[in-house]
């Protein structure tokens, strides 16, 4: 509910966990007056100390207690005496400062859709909407703050628009949402890494001054992931505050916190600042994207099963949303770029032996591309490869009783393509400048439409060729280079542009082909954000295929996004990133953590091995629903091993996994306590042979076996009796 008190000139926003409450005060400044923990009525009990601070500006001169420099402001100008991090920097013929004042609000049911940018939506129409609009008349510059409150849901979804008045401007940072908080002792809480090592859960201490993460390579990447939680430091798994934002976007962004001098803090998320600006001509606007912000009592628990639930139900669009997502071969590495149709048919026919549900051709399969040198741009088939063509070779997949997916890499262009021969200027360049290579491809200009209309009309007509149910859509390079207008430092508007374009493509992509499944890829989870998840509802989360390596990226992702997003496959043994050998019960325990699929080359796989994957293959089947749709829990992460636990929505079924590292001498009994299930109810584990009472398993936990071996691990389907 969203709630104006006149007389105070007061907004309480009440979630269904958390109050949030804004105020207009002396001189028409907006200040925030409590982001946390329910309550039902603000009566002023946290009254604002104003003080005579030396060196904080006052807007007037009889009065030295009041200063912009010491309020915990909603939205923050520099150069009028806050001298925190700002929420905007918009310079004009008045300079860079802007004096914001609050001019009117509205408050409505419901929430538009953004326009060119993925952005929450609600099928229920319970949404209700604030708009508070900000002033100032010296620019004549209007700045709009969103606030759609998601109730039952418990998210505050956040944007700001910055709108020009007679004067032309120059938007040269908007934030998506600042807000202050009284307190700086948190623990900062991000997912970052590198290539292969995507989503690790880093922990650090709020240090004083300014804490923050950022892209500026054109993409979310793999080392920063938009989101940032601010814990307290005794937040715990079940228990504790924690305030989060995740920005809904695929491009450059920064996510900071500021510990100020007076020990309080400022937390903000938003395009990156560093190479924007934006030129608004008299009457223009320009729209941040949104951030889903939100605040929890229930620990690191609360956060991922709201997060999970919020990204699924409103984040993730289309018929995909909640349907079971098909177990899959991919043959990526099972042949790289060294396949025949043949090498292709066999191995479709050994996967659809096994039960497995989808074929998907990976790179190699177009222009002249056998190897990772040459033909991106030139989306039709290689008939050499193919003899069949598309249409022939997913004919026969079908034939097999399996769909049909095909790779693509649509935003890249090779300087050996037909498409660079005939549009050399579609690559992203500066003029004049040699090329900058990455993995020897280039970047197509997602900022020009004609290059967006020619890639909806290609990829449009490959998937009109043949029989595709499913598109893996990857984007393996960064950007650099970037076109003149850029370089010139008149506009910085490149990065925002090419991925406006991108949105574009894929909105017109996803509409035209709603029954194909888009699954989105860079180099593995280069580009795993909530932008990207609007248009395509799965992310395959990392190159690095490794049982083991995968379980802390898994972990990473898990903490915000749903299972149903993560792709997650059984490769070979020894694995190819990193040479461990695992046991195949290991490598599917760990896949069927995602959405399961396969990519090693099972016609080389022994008739046992073939026969254990067709039983974890079946058996995936039997559990796909409680792990894709059911709720997740973490139940313990130790440096030696990690504990889930997964419950159907019904709590009729729940299944346990339990991944060990190293073997110990001299280890420790382990003992893992569940959670989620109804502790009234008794349930039967087959491969226990043995029935428990949901609390004994709660309560006292299960005793993990004690066996003498790396990587060991165990998964046990509990259904209720
Ligand atoms: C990077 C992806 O992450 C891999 O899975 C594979 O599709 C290769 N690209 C193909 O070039």
């Amino acid at each position: 509910m969203i709630e104006f008190h006149e007389e105070q000139q007061l907004f309480h926003i009440k979630s269904r966990d958390f109050s949030y409450i804004l105020q207009v005060i002396e001189h028409g400044i907006l200040v925030n007056r409590y982001f946390g923990k329910s309550i039902k009525k603000f009566s002023d009990s946290n009254k604002i100390t104003y003080l005579d601070r030396a060196f904080s500006g006052n807007p007037t001169s009889q009065n030295r207690t009041f200063s912009l420099d010491t309020l915990p402001l909603e939205f923050s100008s520099t150069g009028l005496g806050d001298f925190r991090t700002s929420s905007l920097e918009v310079l004009g013929q008045h300079g860079s400062a802007l004096s914001l004042t609050y001019r009117s609000h509205r408050i409505y049911q419901g929430k538009e859709q953004l326009s060119g940018l993925p952005s929450s939506y609600d099928k229920e129409g319970q949404v209700e909407s604030l708009e508070i609009d900000l002033y100032d008349s010296l620019a004549d510059v209007t700045v709009t703050l969103y606030y759609h409150l998601f109730e039952k849901a418990n998210y505050l979804v956040r944007s700001a628009k910055v709108t020009a008045g007679q004067y032309p401007v120059k938007v040269n940072k908007l934030m998506s949402f600042t807000v202050d908080l009284p307190r700086s002792y948190f623990k900062v809480h991000t997912l970052t890494g590198r290539y292969g090592h995507e989503k690790e859960w880093n922990v650090t201490d709020l240090p004083d001054g300014r804490f923050d993460i950022s892209s500026i390579r054109g993409a979310s990447s793999h080392s920063k992931t938009p989101f940032m939680a601010l814990a307290n430091p005794d937040t715990s798994e079940t228990e504790g505050d924690i305030y989060s934002a995740q920005l809904v976007y695929s491009g450059n962004f920064r996510a900071f916190v500021e510990k100020t001098a007076l020990k309080t803090s400022r937390f903000g998320m938003g395009i990156n600042d560093d190479q924007f600006s934006w030129r608004l001509e008299a009457d223009q606007s320009f729209q941040s994207p949104e951030v889903l912000l939100s605040y929890t009592d229930k620990g690191f628990r609360g956060l991922t099963n709201d997060s999970q639930a919020f990204v699924r139900e409103h984040i993730c669009r289309g018929p995909f949303v909640e349907k079971l997502r098909p177990i899959l071969i991919n043959n990526w590495e099972a042949t790289y770029f060294d396949f025949t149709e043949a090498k292709l048919h066999a191995l479709a026919e050994k996967a659809s032996q096994v039960g497995i549900e989808l074929f998907v051709l990976d790179d190699g399969w177009f222009g002249k591309r056998n190897s990772d040198t040459s033909s991106l741009g030139d989306w039709y088939e290689n008939t050499e490869k193919l003899p069949s063509g598309l249409k022939g070779l997913a004919q026969k997949v079908n034939d097999l009783g399996m769909q049909f997916g095909l790779w693509v890499e649509p935003e890249m262009i090779s300087e050996d393509s037909d498409l660079y021969r005939q549009h050399p200027d579609w690559a992203i360049q500066t003029k004049g400048r040699t090329h900058t290579y990455s993995r020897e491809q280039l970047v197509l200009d997602y900022a020009n439409p004609q290059v967006c209309d020619y890639i909806v009309n290609s990829i449009s007509k490959v998937l009109e060729s043949a029989n595709i149910s499913y598109i893996k859509w990857d984007m393996n390079r960064n950007m650099t280079n970037l076109p003149e207008a850029y370089a010139n430092h008149e506009n910085q508007e490149f990065f925002h542009r090419y991925i406006l374009g991108l949105y574009d493509v894929l909105e017109r992509l996803t509409q035209t082909f709603p029954d194909v499944l888009f699954e989105s890829c860079s180099g593995g989870g280069g580009r795993y954000d909530l932008g990207m998840l609007h248009y395509m509802p799965q992310t395959w989360a990392s190159d690095n295929t490794d049982a083991i390596g995968r379980l802390s990226i898994q972990e990473g992702t898990s903490l915000i996004y749903p299972s149903i997003t993560m792709g997650s496959h059984v490769s070979a043994s020894p694995n190819h990133q990193t040479g461990r050998h695992t046991s195949l019960q290991t490598r599917g325990n760990v896949a069927m953590l995602g959405n399961l699929g396969y990519e090693l080359d099972l016609t080389t796989l022994s008739d046992k091995d073939l026969s254990d994957i067709s039983q974890q293959v079946k058996l995936y089947k039997g559990i796909r629903e409680t792990i894709q749709l059911g709720d997740y829990y973490r139940l313990a992460k130790t440096d030696n091993y990690y504990a889930y636990n997964y419950v159907s929505k019904d709590q009729s079924q729940f299944v346990f996994t339990f991944v060990k590292l190293l073997s110990v001498a001299e280890s420790p009994s382990i003992q893992v306590k569940l959670s989620g299930l109804d502790s009234e109810k008794e349930y039967y584990c087959q491969e226990l042979d043995a029935r428990f009472y949901g609390d004994e398993l709660m309560n006292i936990g299960l005793t993990m076996p004690h066996v003498q071996e790396d990587y060991f691990s165990v998964q046990y389907i509990f259904n209720i009796i």
